[in-house]
């Protein structure tokens, strides 16, 4: 192990329905330091360009959105259950939830010219320090992060995670069948793409946590966190 000095960056990557954003959110939590939602920064482009009728492949188009693009994230509540998202100074925390604009996301975030023109704001985002958890954190926009997780588990499990997030009262939610296909549908897309498809960076720790629990998960990366950042040689293992 080496000494961590600077800004504490913790970079959680994986598939949908891994279980990041709410493990990232208790181990920003624990850490005492902001989480970097960057799901959230495509889905807010996906809602913004659905508005104001740019389409989800109009590169020039969204590029266009994309310049001094006024997100704003909210510190986490005081239960680590959620994050407030603005653009523009509106709350779009609910907005950018649907499964409609949850394709729209995975659309946008295909478009290499929108991963380029959001590269910057990701990082002004994470100077002072963050849990930052999305597709390519490890592997594209902080590739030197000292500590670097990659979340998994079974398709059917994601799917269920998925479904009971999309299960609020007085809503009808989505059938688990059509959850699952929606899941598959992204995952193909994210793994798929030209620009910094989804894959774990060779220096990252894999955690599966299809068998596990939410404290366990959270657990496991701050036990590896507490034992400090991998030194150059353990990180060809
Ligand atoms: O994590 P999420 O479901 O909120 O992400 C929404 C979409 O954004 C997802 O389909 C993939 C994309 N995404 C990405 O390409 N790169 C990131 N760093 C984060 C999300």
């Amino acid at each position: 192990m080496v000494a961590q000095t600077g800004p504490m960056l913790v970079v959680i990557d994986g598939p949908a329905g891994a279980g990041k954003t709410t493990v990232a959110r208790r181990v920003a939590a624990a850490l005492g330091v902001p989480l970097l939602d960057t799901g959230a920064i495509y889905r807010t482009l996906a809602l913004v360009a659905q508005r104001r009728a740019v389409a989800w492949d109009d590169e020039p188009g969204l590029v266009a959105l994309c310049t001094g693009f006024p997100i704003a994230f909210g510190a986490l509540d005081a239960s680590a259950q959620a994050q407030a998202v603005r653009f523009a100074e509106e709350d779009v925390s609910a907005a950018i939830r649907t499964p409609e604009i949850s394709q729209g996301a995975s659309r946008v975030s295909a478009v290499p010219g929108v991963r380029a023109a959001l590269l910057g704001i990701q990082r002004s985002l994470a100077l002072q320090g963050c849990v930052a958890e999305g597709r390519d954190m490890g592997t594209v926009v902080f590739p030197d992060a000292p500590f670097k997780f990659f979340l998994t588990a079974a398709l059917r499990t994601r799917a269920l995670r998925r479904h009971t997030e999309l299960t609020q009262p007085g809503v009808v939610p989505p059938s688990l069948e059509a959850v699952e296909r929606d899941v598959a549908e992204r995952d193909a897309r994210d793994t798929s793409r030209e620009a910094a498809p989804l894959r774990k960076a060779d220096d990252a720790t894999e955690v599966d946590t299809s068998g596990l629990g939410l404290d366990e998960v959270v657990g496991v990366i701050l036990g590896h966190i507490a034992a400090g950042p991998r030194t150059a040689a353990e990180r060809q293992i």
